[in-house]
């Protein structure tokens, strides 16, 4: 029996402890909102954050995430008011959509630890999500504008 605690509560798995950890948030706990892209930790779709890492979610095994504190994109906000869905939502940032989860765990992390990231370090931490879209300039405009939204919010 696993024990982990997703998007603030507690959840008990007793499945096999190998299986990819995105298996068990889509198909034992109905978190569809992460993505299943590549399945080899090579496109960032399935994206979430384990103890505020992001962290590909299909190659990291159930067992991996026990006793750790785990989000999906379910579990950023309950209302899509976090100012990087704000931004994503100002700047219209998804085409087809498939990747834009990934793309929003991403960018939370970023700014997370540096809330005022310069296009550099926007490229560098978004480097490992492929968008086949080719959304990467609304995201990079977005990341941005979520910097701001949450710099206003503190002020207020
Ligand atoms: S599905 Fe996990 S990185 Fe592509
Ligand atoms: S919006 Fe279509 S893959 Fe990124």
């Amino acid at each position: 029996m696993i024990t982990l605690t997703i998007n603030g509560k507690t959840q008990r798995f007793d499945g096999d402890p190998e299986m990819p950890l995105l298996w068990l948030l889509r198909d034992e706990l109905n978190l569809k909102g992460t993505k299943f892209g590549c399945g080899m930790g090579l496109c960032g779709a399935c994206t979430i954050h384990i103890n505020g890492e992001p962290t590909r979610s299909c190659v990291t095994k159930a067992s991996d995430g026990a006793g750790k504190v785990i989000t999906t994109i379910e579990g950023i906000s309950s209302n899509g008011t976090h100012p990087v869905q704000q931004a994503w939502e100002a700047i219209d940032v998804p085409q087809c959509g498939y990747c834009q989860a990934g793309q929003i765990m991403t960018a939370c992390a970023l700014l997370a630890k540096t809330p005022n990231p310069t296009d550099v370090q926007i490229d560098s931490a978004m480097n490992g999500n492929l968008c086949r879209c080719g959304t990467y300039q609304r995201i990079r405009a977005a990341v941005h504008k979520a910097a701001e939204l949450s710099t206003s919010a503190t002020k207020r």
